[in-house]
């Protein structure tokens, strides 16, 4: 290989210090298994990108990064949304292909399994994620639910008067129970904070019901997941791999996309300030990242690149997974400081236009033509460009990447079914917890009410009956009001329900 091609690749990647190794370099057809191209773990937290056609290597690749991170005692997240990045905990398998990859590269291959939980919004593959409602808050909720201005307000309100009146927001019933509340038998009370409208209610209330049909339903609640679990490490050092299992959850976007805002908010919330740390806290990565932007809300959006520019000093790294660097909004592709190319496809017009654009992402280059090089690189192949350990880009080099260590393929759904079966993490989260709520209070509250309304009632002279029996002039008595009002009568089915389901032997559900 060209001297001077790899004189220029060991001042870009200096060994002996920690880093994440990706592969050897490549220079016309040839590769040179020394310097190796790497990743300071310092420069974690500068984010990266992986892109490349379909079945170019991009998920091999977080694969590989994930699993140094994690020998490295970093933990980390994947978002697994094709459910193919499960044989990350058990160790791969050796073959002749491997075999070849790693004298090519050489690099010491050595099968390794990772520590690995699994998460899942829906519980099925997984520890189930939960959150209540009031650690979003009213703000968060709001863009969730994509609320204007003044429904927002409102919901502001709603949240301060359960905080004065000591309502606990927990799920989306303990929400509904007080809108109605709110906008029936409790309007006088909510008067003083400024009223609502009926309107207003109205729409907040569907929202919900639109939120609940992608399955939300499961999400709010308690046990709210303890975000801290993401940040831990075995007693052997090894980072936790927590795979979040999305493949039934693939068509309900809504539903990750409120959890991703929750997380991320919280995270950003509760992770001290660190400045620049020689090895994350914990990095992220995306895997089929235009999910997550494609139709996403601009809240949405805005709150992913807030994250992705603030986290970095809290000691967090992203990595976005996705076929074309257009899929990511610039805003947030601009903050992404480690490359992956694999190799783009120059089929159609459109395709030489992103070929372009992802061309003229690259620092210059003597060594490649780099238009022609992104589209003849092979499978697990990629022209790369890192940061060196003092935050500046290295040129691109077309490098062949290491084989993962655990297996590429993933686990079968008896293997998955076993994993889950013997987490502790997925029995801690299996059972959802219904304590005393906004919804039980307001239940007490209506119950009270109807007492003394029946007793007031019992105590007053009756007046001329009409045919439905009441006096022309009386109005409908509060007994009447508080059994019309759409809380009592969700309240009532509900006590139906919960006792057909005694008498029948039916297990107790939950509500
Ligand atoms: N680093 C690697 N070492 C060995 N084999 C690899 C490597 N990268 C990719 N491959 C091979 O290429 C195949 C496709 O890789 P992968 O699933 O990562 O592609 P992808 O770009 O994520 O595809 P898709 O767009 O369909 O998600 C793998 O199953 C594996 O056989
Ligand atoms: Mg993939």
């Amino acid at each position: 290989m060209d001297p001077k091609v790899i004189e220029d690749a060991r001042a870009a990647f200096p060994q002996g210090i920690p880093a994440i190794t990706l592969g050897a370099v490549l220079h016309e057809g040839e590769c040179h298994p020394e310097p190796l191209v790497t990743i300071p773990l310092s420069m974690m937290t500068r984010h990266g990108l992986i892109a490349g056609a379909t079945g170019t290597g991009k998920t091999k690749t977080l694969q590989l990064v994930a699993e140094q991170l994690s020998a490295a005692g970093v933990p980390v997240f994947l978002a697994d949304i094709k459910g193919d990045v499960s044989g990350i905990a058990v160790p791969g398998e050796t073959g002749s292909r491997i075999t070849q990859r790693a004298t090519d590269t050489g690099y010491a291959w050595e099968a390794k399994g990772f520590p690995v939980e699994f998460l899942s919004l829906t519980g099925q593959h997984g520890a189930q994620l939960r959150a209540t409602v009031s650690s979003f808050g009213p703000l968060l909720l709001s863009k969730v639910l994509g609320l204007n201005d003044t429904q927002t307000s409102v919901l502001t309100l709603v949240f301060k008067y359960c905080d004065d009146q000591k309502l606990l927001l927990l799920d989306f019933a303990d929400l509904r129970a007080v809108l109605q509340y709110l906008s029936g038998p409790g309007a006088d009370a909510l008067k003083e904070y400024g009223g609502m409208s009926k309107a207003t209610v109205g729409v907040l209330l569907r929202e919900m019901v639109e939120l609940e049909s992608q399955g939300a339903e499961a999400f709010f609640g308690e046990p709210e997941f303890d975000l801290q679990d993401l940040l831990s490490v075995t007693s052997e050092g090894r980072g936790l791999v927590s795979v979040l299992e999305l493949q039934d959850t693939q068509d309900k976007p809504a539903l990750f996309s409120t959890f991703m805002m929750w997380m991320l908010a919280r995270l950003y919330a509760t992770l001290p300030e660190v400045g620049d740390l020689d090895k994350p806290k914990l990095v992220f990565f995306f895997d089929e990242a235009h999910l997550l932007f494609s139709n996403a809300s601009k809240d949405f959006t805005e709150q992913v690149e807030q994250v992705v520019r603030l986290v970095r000093s809290k000691g967090v790294g992203v990595f976005f997974v996705t076929q074309s660097p257009k899929d990511v909004p610039p805003d947030v592709l601009g903050q992404l400081g480690n490359r992956v190319q694999h190799a783009l496809r120059a089929f159609t017009p459109d395709d030489e236009k992103a070929l372009r654009a992802a061309a003229r992402t690259f620092p210059k280059t003597d060594h490649y033509d780099v238009q022609a090089i992104l589209t003849s690189l092979g499978i697990g192949e990629a022209l790369i460009t890192t940061l060196t350990k003092r935050g500046t880009p290295t040129p691109p080099f077309a490098t062949r990447l290491i084989p993962p260590a655990a297996r590429m393929s993933p686990l079968d759904a008896d293997e998955l079914a076993a994993r889950i079966a013997g987490s502790k993490q997925v029995r801690h989260y299996a059972t959802d917890i219904d304590r005393e709520s906004a919804r039980e209070l307001l239940l007490e509250r209506a119950e009270e009410d109807a007492r003394q309304a029946a007793a007031e009632a019992a105590k007053e002279p009756i007046g001329v009956p009409t045919r439905s029996g009441r006096s022309p002039k009386e109005p409908p008595s509060v007994a009447e009001q508080v059994f019309k009002s759409p809380l009592t009568r969700t309240i009532l089915g509900t006590i139906t329900r919960s006792l057909m389901g005694a008498l029948v032997g039916a297990p107790r559900r939950r509500r």
